[in-house]
């Protein structure tokens, strides 16, 4: 690759712009429908650097660059020399001389942020201790693929104030939604997405009580009480998340329509019932495909120059 090519990475949601994230919205459903047969990373690859476990994530984005025309590369830290202490920025310099795109899986966002810095090709977020936008754009297109245009609908997160509610936070304030989050104390999300949503006036609030957070809500959300990383801390947090649980009774607040959505793997009786999770309401298998649908817009901008048709 050609050190100086231009590009650009997606780190956060906000790394596209509302306009072009609504489009890649678009694209996605194309992909989602079978409408888009182009194959833009023909002859392309993709390096995926996984610092921790995944299924969806590696699956989706191994798929589908495949179904792009191009190849996934799954480099694991038993395997990689970054895994024995070879720099990031090395690492990151050598990956470009071979491939066409970097995805990441990894703890410190700092770490996907300096592979960024020193790439000469694009990098994608595939989850950090901070974020992980490639999970909510694939829940945003769940949303609109049932509840329609997301604009001006609302969204219940409950639980931990983790990586996927940052990114939610920045979905909300992004593309226009409101979004409620109820999160015990001392597990708020990250004081930096809250500040950065509402300096943009979006309709985000933190609450403390669940009932209070998915009262008449489009969507309700949740994550696991331990996260990637946190195995440690799971019994005191099962203390502390133990009034956080989605059950039905909670579920009966939203509104009548509302969709249940998980990133997943989930933990049935801890923080979502298997009554609710496997129920009617649940569109957790479509958003776990949805996955391979955004992801694929997201490598064919990036990475194809598949052009992201921003609406007027
Ligand atoms: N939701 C998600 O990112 O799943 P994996 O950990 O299986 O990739
Ligand atoms: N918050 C979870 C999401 C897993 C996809 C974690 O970081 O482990």
């Amino acid at each position: 690759m050609h050190p100086e090519r231009p590009h650009r990475d997606f780190l956060n949601i906000a790394d596209f712009s509302t306009d072009e994230t609504f489009a890649l919205l678009a694209l996605a459903e194309r992909m989602r429908t079978g409408a888009y047969t182009a194959r833009p990373l023909a002859g392309k690859a993709l390096a995926m650097i996984f610092m921790k476990s995944s299924t969806r994530t590696r699956m989706s984005f191994e798929v589908g660059a495949n179904q792009l025309g191009g190849t996934a590369h799954f480099l694991s830290p038993r395997d990689v020399q970054l895994g024995r202490g070879e720099p990031i920025p090395d690492t990151a310099r050598v990956l470009s001389r071979y491939v066409h795109g970097i995805m990441i899986r990894t703890f410190a966002h700092q770490d996907a942020q300096d592979l960024a810095t020193y790439a000469h090709i694009p990098v994608i977020n595939g989850l950090t201790d901070l974020s992980h936008p490639c999970q909510v754009l694939a829940d945003v297109l769940t949303m609109q693929q049932h509840l329609g245009d997301v604009r001006g609908k609302s969204v219940a997160w409950i639980g931990d104030g983790n990586n996927m509610a940052n990114s939610w936070i920045e979905a909300a304030a992004h593309l226009g939604f409101s979004l409620r989050l109820a999160c015990p104390e001392g597990y708020d999300p990250d004081d930096h997405f809250l500040a950065a949503a509402r300096a943009r006036g979006a309709d985000v609030r933190l609450l403390r009580d669940p009932r209070e957070a998915v009262d008449g809500v489009d969507v309700v959300t949740t994550d696991v009480w331990a996260s990637m990383g946190q195995e440690e801390e799971q019994a005191r947090r099962a203390l502390a998340f133990a009034l956080y649980q989605v059950d039905a009774e909670l579920m009966a607040r939203a509104a009548r329509h509302a969709i249940f959505l998980h990133c997943l793997p989930a933990h049935r009786g801890e923080e979502v019932t298997a009554e609710v999770i496997d129920g009617p309401q649940s569109v957790v298998w479509d958003e776990a495909e949805n996955r391979l649908h955004i992801q694929k817009a997201i490598m064919a901008a990036l990475m194809g120059n598949e052009p992201l048709h921003t609406m007027g």
